[in-house]
């Protein structure tokens, strides 16, 4: 039996059936959907639509209900086409005709805007958690590889060393923000639906603003065509994860190629790397290979909902189911990606030799320039110097750290008084004291400030 089947004289074409059914995917909105339902029954109750006798009747089959989907026993009919009519056939059921007096003043688009709402925030916590599992990793990392240096790399070529330390916090930052967006993206879905009825509001004296303090909400919605027609949440989700993703994706290209031989920074730990069924030798990344790869679902399931979205007519159109599908597989993927992730970066091996020989003298250009520019010579002029030196060096086919200051006075007098311990990673280190620079001081702070960003 359907919900709505009173105008029609013949049943729905089998396929048409099928295309129609989303309880496959909704029913894991079994929670918000039995919650829902009990707010709304005991607002029909206070405003005097149901009697008390009933509601108390509605409320007793809904915790039956509730019980038998906590449990694993709540058995699905074929009939039923998704969460909702699931549900309520099984309260008729259980409590027979007043069963049918639930649904009074409500729509499924009104019902469904809620659970999906609902089943968001009550996600964002445990989203919140894995991500401060992944920074509280980062950070330990930045904390145990603390004076390790590598060649900092910028358009793939050397470019200054920097605190292994430093490049580990850098992507604590982008997931902070990460973080910051799920604050956001609550306060998007804080706007409650029920009581919107299927598009022009409710037609029962029911207090919504009762209801959205009970189910957890900020305040009912102020227009009903909005809050039943409207998916901007859920789109915001699937960007949030895709960014979300993005972030973590060059991450694990970083970390695909420092754990190739090549590099050599890092090797992978036996417990997260895979083998080649073929070549016996290999030691494949694949975690971070699949962490880059599954940003590809969650763009794509963010284009696919846009696309949904995109040209709907106001207000309900039945192409807003598809959401559910996107947003599910979205927030799978991030689930299972997280402590995968996390665990393959604990357990990585660092090799900080392999690091240090990867320093070449050419890194130190900058710090030569800068120390001409304190001892009064225009930045441009000693970029330009310095470059001619950087030649020097080449044409000898000598590391530009092993230039005596006899082999730099032609190119400028300055050389006279400066220390060749300048060539160093320490010194170039050191050099970037500024907040948010590399120099351990600086980064130590950053430690700080990084601890007290997750509470720790
Ligand atoms: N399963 C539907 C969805 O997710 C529920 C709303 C159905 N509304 C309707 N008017 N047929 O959108």
């Amino acid at each position: 039996m359907t919900l709505w089947g009173g105008m029609f004289s013949q049943g729905l074409n089998p396929s048409a059936w099928d295309l129609n059914l989303s309880l496959s995917i909704d029913k894991r909105l079994w929670h918000e959907d039995v919650t829902g339902s009990k707010v709304w029954a005991q607002g029909l109750c206070d405003a005097g639509i149901l009697t008390i006798s009933e509601n108390a009747s509605i409320q007793s089959g809904l915790d039956q209900i509730f019980d038998e989907f906590s449990s694993g026993g709540f058995l699905f009919k074929e009939s039923d086409e998704d969460i909702h009519t699931a549900v309520e056939r099984r309260l008729g059921e259980l409590i027979g005709s007043t069963g049918g007096k639930l649904h009074t003043g409500r729509s499924r688009n009104d019902q469904v805007a809620t659970d999906f709402r609902l089943w968001m925030i009550n996600q964002i916590p445990m989203l919140n958690q894995l991500l401060v599992q992944l920074q509280t990793v980062i950070l330990e990392r930045a904390e145990n590889d603390f004076g390790i240096i590598l060649p900092g790399y910028t358009h793939m070529q050397r470019a200054q060393p920097i605190l292994l330390s430093h490049w580990w916090l850098s992507f604590f930052w982008q997931l902070n923000r990460d973080r910051q967006k799920l604050v956001y993206l609550k306060s998007l879905c804080a706007s409650l639906p029920l009581g919107s009825g299927a598009l022009a509001g409710t037609a029962f004296p029911v207090d919504r603003e009762k209801l959205a303090s009970s189910l957890g909400f900020e305040s009912p919605s102020p227009n009903s065509l909005d809050a039943v027609s409207d998916r901007d949440f859920t789109a915001e989700f699937l960007f949030w994860a895709s960014m979300l993703g993005i972030h973590l994706s060059r991450l694990a290209e970083s970390l695909v190629l420092y754990t190739s031989s090549e590099f050599a920074f890092f090797k992978c730990a036996d417990p997260y790397s895979t083998g080649s069924s073929l070549m016996p030798q290999k030691k494949n990344p694949d975690i971070f290979e699949l962490t880059r790869g599954k940003t590809g679902h969650y763009i794509a399931n963010l284009m696919g909902l846009l696309t949904t979205l995109k040209g709907l007519p106001s207000i309900y159109d039945k192409d807003l189911q598809e959401d559910k599908s996107y947003v599910f597989s979205t927030f799978d993927t991030v689930q299972l990606t997280l402590p995968a992730l996390s665990g393959a970066i604990q357990s990585l091996i660092v090799n900080p030799e392999k690091m240090a020989s990867s320093l070449d003298g050419s890194m130190y250009a900058t710090d030569i320039a800068d120390f001409l520019v304190k001892n009064g010579v225009p930045f441009r002029e000693a970029h330009h110097i310095v470059g001619q030196v950087v030649q020097h060096a080449l044409k000898q086919n000598k590391p530009v750290d092993s230039l005596s200051i006899n082999e730099l006075l032609p190119f400028s007098h300055k050389f006279e008084s400066m220390d060749p311990s300048l060539f160093s990673p320490e010194a170039s280190i050191s050099n970037r004291n500024a907040i948010g620079g590399t120099a351990r001081e600086a980064v130590k702070n950053q430690i700080e400030q990084a601890k007290s960003a997750i509470n720790i």
